[in-house]
């Protein structure tokens, strides 16, 4: 069975998680083709799709990829495909389970950006329409937006394409065309609601996405019911994205409206998502000394053990002009001597192997170009070394990759001052 994959704006990182849950399944994969649109690989079962895009905050699309077709180079994508698209082929392997008027949508996605493709899905989508017309259909075509050349997921579920013809996806390279229809999207009303609709929201305190959150809650390769710590959890995103996840999460801050907020957030949570109360335990602490509070957790059998930490603690000061390099500086030490300590702590709990997955901060100084903390002191003194976001077996064959020398990717949005480096440990 071929999939692909359609990733997310930072791709880097929803590839990483990618990797990572296709891993903790136990999915045996090859990786056919990667680009910063999509992953295309070959599993040898077929993968259940609906759940992992649940899983994965970072996958816009599954994708489930029918033919290649060959290309030349010099050949433009409908070129190529021109004695594709058969209205037989198109009743039996597209359109096949819909009824009534269809109603279908075309995307393309680059396996290389400088295949010229402009204009290519309403090129193809109108030759497809008139084909299917020819032989007595009726039907509505959707195009992605002038700019674009794929429809947005909204675009996708509001005109109901998946339940009443298909979205017929092509994943272009220069030598070969994959062609599929869409399997799933992600659910984007529902990560809506998972923010917004929070009764206490504070963006004081810098809230995490909640598709962010899920993206880095996959980085620690956990197993369902498996525990995981956020010592810094404010009003709760990775309490409850976790606790969505199956995982049992505890959630700490020194902070104790953050805690009152979290409670409030996460009783609305449970209410709706149906968490039972067992799976989350929240306590006022200081990440430096969060280790009592889980010995107390201990004591009364509520946890085993922690598998493993996921946090977005404290950044430092929020900006909107790029600050002066002396108050980076002191922020660096401040947080350095922070983590260090709070490190220091884990150890009293975390096992060999375990994983912490955190945010630092990440100064955007210009196109692709921060000040991120000089030192991983803090956590290699204390026998934390780094992983790399994306295995190394992977990276060397993905140029377009955007994980920086330390393996740590960032996570950030357009006008934004202060950005977030994602960063993996794993305690020796
Ligand atoms: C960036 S916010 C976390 C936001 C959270 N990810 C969310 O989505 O709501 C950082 C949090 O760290 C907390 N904090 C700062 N210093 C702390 C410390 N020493 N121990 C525990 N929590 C601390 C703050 O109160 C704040 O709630």
């Amino acid at each position: 069975m071929t999939y692909a994959f359609v990733l997310g704006r930072v791709y880097t990182l929803s590839l990483a998680e990618l990797l990572e849950v296709l891993n903790v399944y136990g999915t045996s994969i090859t990786i056919l083709e990667a680009s910063f649109e999509a992953l295309i690989i070959q599993s040898d079962k077929s993968l259940d799709v609906e759940k992992l895009q649940k899983k994965l905050g970072g996958v816009i699309k599954i994708l489930k990829i029918i033919d290649v077709v060959k290309k030349r180079e010099q050949d433009s994508i409908n070129f190529c495909l021109q004695n594709y698209f058969k209205p037989s082929k198109l009743k039996t392997d597209y359109l096949k389970n819909s009824s009534g008027k269809i109603q279908f949508g075309i995307s393309v996605y680059l396996l290389d950006p400088t295949i010229r493709a402009f204009g290519e899905p309403k090129r193809l989508g109108m030759y497809i329409k008139r084909g299917l017309q020819d032989a007595g259909t009726s039907l509505r075509l959707v195009l992605p937006e002038y700019n674009s050349l794929s429809l947005a997921s909204v675009s996708v579920t509001h005109n109901l394409l998946l339940q009443k013809g298909a979205e017929i996806c092509i994943v272009a390279g220069n030598t070969k065309v994959y062609v599929g229809k869409t399997l799933t999207v992600q659910d984007f009303e529902d990560y809506g609601r998972r923010d917004y609709q929070r009764p206490i929201r504070d963006e004081q305190r810098g809230m995490m996405p909640p598709k962010v959150a899920q993206s880095m809650l996959n980085l620690v390769g956990c197993k369902a019911t498996d525990t995981i710590l956020d010592p810094f959890c404010g009003i709760g995103t990775f309490i409850q994205e976790g606790a969505l996840q199956d995982y049992k999460m505890i959630g700490t801050d020194i902070d104790k409206q953050a805690i009152a907020g979290s409670e409030k957030n996460l009783e609305w949570f449970g209410n709706r998502y149906k968490i039972p109360k067992g799976k989350y335990h929240l306590d006022i602490s200081d990440a430096r000394s969060v280790s009592k509070f889980i010995t107390h957790l201990k004591e009364i059998k509520a946890i085993n053990k922690v598998n493993a930490v996921v946090t977005e603690g404290t950044l430092g000061p929020m900006y909107s002009k790029f600050p002066k390099v002396e108050e980076i500086d002191a922020n660096f030490k401040f947080l350095a001597g922070l983590y260090k300590s709070c490190f220091e702590d884990f150890s009293n709990f975390l096992l060999k192997g375990s994983k912490i997955v955190m945010c630092l901060p990440a100064y955007k100084k210009g196109q692709n170009e921060y000040m991120m903390l000089p030192s991983l002191d803090f956590a290699t003194s204390n026998g934390y070394n780094t992983v790399s976001v994306i295995p190394e077996k992977y990276a060397k064959n993905m140029a377009f990759l955007r994980v920086s020398p330390r393996g740590t990717v960032i996570y950030d949005r357009k006008d934004q001052i202060v950005a977030r480096e994602i960063i993996i440990f794993e305690k020796q």
